[in-house]
């Protein structure tokens, strides 16, 4: 078992997800820009679906915003998601299906970034064979393991993924799929000590923060709705703010209201050996982390959309 960690870091990451551009409401896309230069995070992350059918215009709409937070000084690190694959386009589905990701996002499509105290690693889990759904490749699942054991072991690790690796709600009461090799997954991320798992692709954001699934697990997982896109699913748009720091993560969901993003949540988690604590609040270990594999969960809340519903292909 890995030593106790002496969490150095003390990093801000804007967590963003689903901008969908081509679905997008460009006010919003302007007070995220807004947002983004007076928070000035050490890192702005953006877990997949970009563009909503990944079309050149779309892809160029979105090379567009990246070009603006790069401008503003923002480093960024973006994953593909589903969507940033063409859907229609078989040959092109199939054959080249991130050549315009990687011209207008990122060539590199599992980026890795360090910040002080804080290692970051994106991983592709968009597939042309799946719809939807995600997988991570055992390949994949070596690199994540690779990748951190060259990591200064007191670094706060996180993992940003656009599918969720485990079965996340997405709506009432109900569950999305969990990435393919999930358990091959699961045993990764215990090995590379991953502290924080992020992702989006339910758009659903952790809202509620203090409403948590109760499980074990080593990782804290954040979702994020959606930021910019009219395909809300529950809720209204909204991004995430995490501040990383000695002991812990405190995570801000800003939800989109009245024409302004606002604070509709904050919780903060801290590490206590092999498992996170919300407040002064335990949460509840098992007595064999086999019998309960998920990690701790923010769930999002039920509350009313204002914009249009999306389907369940996010
Ligand atoms: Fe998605
Ligand atoms: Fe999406």
């Amino acid at each position: 078992m890995r030593r106790a960690r002496r969490y150095l870091a003390m990093a801000t990451i804007l967590h963003l997800s689903d901008l969908h551009f081509g679905s997008h409401l460009p006010k919003l896309v302007d007070a995220v820009v807004e947002r983004a230069a007076i928070e000035r995070p050490d890192l702005i992350v953006i877990s997949g679906d970009l563009t909503q059918r990944a079309k050149t215009v779309e892809y160029e709409e979105a090379g567009h915003f990246l070009g603006r937070l790069r401008d503003n000084g923002h480093e960024v690190l973006a994953v593909p998601g589903n969507h940033d694959i063409p859907l229609y386009n078989v040959l092109r589905r199939f054959l080249s299906p991130l050549t315009r990701y990687k011209k207008y996002i990122n060539e590199e499509l599992c980026p890795f970034v360090e910040l002080d105290g804080v290692s970051v690693l994106g991983l592709n889990t968009a597939r042309s064979a799946t719809f939807k759904d995600g997988s991570i490749s055992h390949e994949q699942i070596r690199f994540i393991r690779d990748t951190f054991a060259g990591t200064d072991p007191d670094h706060v690790r996180i993992l940003v993924t656009h599918h969720p690796l485990f079965a996340l709600p997405v709506g009432d009461g109900e569950l999305g799929a969990p990435v393919d090799h999930q358990q091959d997954a699961l045993a990764a991320i215990a090995e590379a000590g991953i502290d924080v798992l992020l992702a989006g692709h339910n758009h659903r954001a952790s809202n509620e923060a203090s409403e948590l699934v109760k499980g074990s697990g080593r990782a804290l997982v954040i979702q994020a709705g959606t930021a910019t896109s009219n395909r809300v699913r529950g809720e209204n748009q909204s991004f995430n703010m995490l501040v990383v720091d000695g002991s812990g993560v405190t995570v801000t969901v800003e939800s989109w209201a009245d024409g302004h993003f606002e604070r509709a949540d904050r919780a903060r988690f801290r590490r206590i050996g092999d498992h996170w604590q919300l407040g002064d609040e335990p949460v509840e270990a098992p007595a064999d982390p086999a019998d309960a594999p998920s990690p701790m969960v923010l769930r999002a809340p039920e509350s009313p959309a204002k914009g249009k519903a999306a389907t369940k292909e996010e």
